[in-house]
């Protein structure tokens, strides 16, 4: 496993760019500042009726008839599994490829995540691979639209189906893409968005869950805020009640209308910001071409790609560098990098709680010696992709073999 940053190297002459360019910068403007100023000004600061109104815009972006705008993605993942009642003695299905918080939040509720390997090139879930890890105690299936990129969720959907089980999809990367036609938001039984600080759509932090069950909707609804019933965050408004029940032990995962007020005024700009993405992306692709040391992201047909990440493969048999050695290079040429994702059985915890060893899960284990995330947010400039483009051609150029 490689992969712990080092001391940075560097090729010799000047850096590709003179200041350093970022993995992501949120793209905030005037708008998200007025809205900000008019929820700061109009006395109602933690959930109200902001939060209520993104969550409804998001529900309309996904194509679902309910959406509760959460604190983030992983509360979102979290209110799903305990709302479909996931508890102890049962099994989710999720990518060895993913963020923690898909594991974490199914070790919350009690119930064993069950690892499954993801497709080569497009590195979603693979419906082979969730096929071999069903059985008799699988409640839930939560596929990852890697990188914004959607999975078959037909055939994914199938097979949960067929078992009963239902799909929380984890979409976090992926608001704006589509499936043969259909939204992501509009596959799943739940579908949980990110507004992370680098997302594509950001509040800061935040997320949201969609659904078209109207009985899930209640119960994640209620779950999000202590239990207590639903409109329970209007009780200091004059249409309020101090009365309120609790049915169930809910958590604390509720946002507040000042970062919801951000979320707005994204969603406004949503469009033109997945355009400019799309072009960024379009112009990668068109400059990596002919750099056969660096494998573009895979496309999938029939899919609208999200771009909320550009995560290259390296063809490290073409190299005299490993995957660290390159993402120091690239950082001593002043381009900031990432690597998504670190492989879930290769973090101790759940080593321990999992068993998972090298060599269980291979397309992820070869996907994460390769992967290199390069920038790419709205606001950056083609001159900015070209630069980052200059700078993995130097670095290709002084390590290949
Ligand atoms: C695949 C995936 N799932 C879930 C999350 C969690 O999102 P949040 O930070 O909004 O909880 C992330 C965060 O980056 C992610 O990449």
């Amino acid at each position: 496993m490689s992969g712990a940053p080092g001391t940075l190297a560097s090729l010799g002459g000047a850096p590709v760019r003179a200041t350093f360019l970022p993995l992501a910068r949120p793209s905030i403007g005037a708008r998200e500042k007025q809205l900000v100023m008019e929820t700061l000004e109009s006395g109602w600061i933690t959930t109200g009726p902001r939060t209520e109104e993104l969550g409804r815009r998001i529900a309309a972006l996904a194509g679902a008839r309910h959406g509760l705008a959460v604190n983030s993605a992983t509360g979102a993942l979290h209110l799903a599994l305990a709302a479909l009642g996931v508890g102890p003695g049962d099994e989710v299905v999720t990518p060895a490829y993913t963020f923690v918080a898909c594991v974490n939040v199914i070790e919350h509720v009690g119930a064993r995540p069950v690892l499954a390997d993801v497709e080569p090139g497009t590195l979603c879930l693979d419906p082979r691979a969730v096929e071999r890890a069903l059985s008799p105690r699988t409640k839930a299936v939560m596929p990852v639209d890697y990188g914004g990129q959607p999975c078959d969720h037909d055939a994914i959907g199938a097979l949960a189906r067929a078992r009963g089980a239902a799909v929380v999809e984890d979409a976090a990367h992926a608001l704006g893409a589509r499936w043969r036609g259909r939204p992501v938001g509009s596959l799943a039984d739940v579908t949980a968005f990110s507004f992370y600080a680098t997302k594509n759509l950001t509040t800061g932090e935040g997320g949201a869950a969609v659904t078209d069950d109207d009985a899930l909707a209640e119960r994640m609804g209620l779950l999000s805020l202590h239990g207590m019933n639903r409109d329970a965050w209007k009780r200091y408004s004059d249409t309020g009640s101090w009365y309120y029940e609790v049915t169930a032990p809910g958590f604390k995962y509720n946002l507040s209308d000042v970062l919801a007020a951000i979320g707005l005024a994204q969603a406004e700009r949503f469009e033109e910001m997945q355009r400019l993405r799309r072009e960024h992306a379009a112009r990668y692709d068109a400059l990596l071409a002919d750099v056969p040391e660096v494998r573009r992201p895979a496309a999938r047909e029939g899919a609208v790609h999200a771009w909320h990440l550009y995560a290259v493969a390296l063809e490290l048999e073409r190299l005299r560098c490993d995957r660290a050695r390159f993402i120091q290079e690239l950082r001593a040429e002043n381009i900031g990098t990432s690597v998504h994702f670190i492989p879930i059985h290769y973090h101790p915890h759940f080593r321990g709680t999992l068993g998972g060893r090298e060599g269980d899960f291979p397309v992820a284990e070869d996907a994460y010696r390769r992967a290199v995330t390069l920038p790419l947010f709205p606001d950056m400039t083609p001159r900015d992709v070209e630069d980052v483009v200059a700078a993995v051609r130097k670095v290709v150029g002084h390590y290949r073999r």
